[in-house]
């Protein structure tokens, strides 16, 4: 009996970890100390600022973020742009508008715009649809410790070309080392330098590449310091409960058990 579980057990783990290793390939994703990151973590409100510039200036020539409407630039625990600046980024793009038939300028209440190339995904959940992290064996261990690695898979694409290219079938191919398969139909979007930010921060690659990414996850998860707070009282409150539970149950029983060891 024990034989066989032995047997099951080494066979279970030698399986799931070539399967693993099969999955994961040799992408590379480095770990970013993100600001929202662990129980108290919050966004930064001025690296959510420049990384909408990111998106704005860079991404958004291809990319789009349909899911996300325009107002929540103003909310708080986000970019909490000033109302008259959402207004204004708003009427920047013009939205086909069924009822006058004809083309007009958004406003807050609209949502942003789909992606202008076909090819390129919307980013509105991407930071939540990509997990960077996983492993050992199918654990999920390093999801734990790490996160799921949605934020760092961003980075680690912006900035993990190599600077190879080929081309197949007319598609040109660039090598990236965080691209699952190696090689990603995105020319590298972000070279460093390619942004001037209003607030004097640096603007080397992997700033741009880590601010867009904190922007995508403020896109994708608005309300994850809320969700973190929450889950964070609850589990004091848990905790609270357990002890208080404990003593009920000590006592409770406490005239059964002082019987029996009478009897
Ligand atoms: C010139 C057009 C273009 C620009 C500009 C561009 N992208 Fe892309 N992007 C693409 C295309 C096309 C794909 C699909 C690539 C593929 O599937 O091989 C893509 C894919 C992606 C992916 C998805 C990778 C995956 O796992 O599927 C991410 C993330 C991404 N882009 C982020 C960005 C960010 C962030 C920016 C701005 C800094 C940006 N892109 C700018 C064209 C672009």
């Amino acid at each position: 009996m024990l034989k066989k579980l032995a047997i099951t057990a080494v066979a279970a783990l030698t399986l799931s970890a070539g399967g693993a290793a099969a999955a994961g390939g040799e992408n590379h994703i480095e770990d970013v100390d993100f600001s929202f990151e662990g129980p108290f973590g919050t966004f930064d409100q001025m690296q959510l600022q420049r990384g909408l510039q990111v998106y704005t200036e860079v991404c958004s020539a291809c990319h789009g973020m349909k899911f996300v409407p325009i107002r929540t630039l103003a909310d708080e625990g986000g970019p909490a742009l000033p109302e008259d600046q959402v207004r204004a980024y708003a009427a920047q793009m013009d939205i086909y508008d069924p009822e006058l038939d004809d083309m007009r300028p958004r406003t807050p209440a609209d949502h942003f715009p789909a992606s202008g190339l076909a090819a390129a995904p919307d980013l509105s959940l991407m930071a939540k649809a990509r997990a960077g992290f996983h492993g050992p064996y199918g654990s999920g261990i390093n999801q734990f410790f790490k996160g799921i690695g949605g934020p760092e898979y961003i980075v680690s694409i912006l900035t993990g070309y190599t600077g190879e290219e080929k081309e197949e079938a007319g598609t040109t191919y660039y090598e990236n080392t965080a691209f699952p398969g190696g090689w990603i139909a995105m020319a590298p979007p972000l070279a460093g330098e390619d942004v001037e930010f209003a607030d004097g921060h640096s603007n080397e690659l992997h700033h741009e590449a880590t601010d867009v990414a904190a922007f995508l996850m403020w896109a994708a998860e608005p309300k994850m310091m809320a969700r973190q707070h929450a889950g964070f009282v609850a589990v004091l409150f848990l905790s609270v409960l357990s002890v208080l539970l404990y003593l009920t149950n000590k006592r409770l029983w406490a005239p059964v058990k002082k019987k029996a060891k009478e009897a």
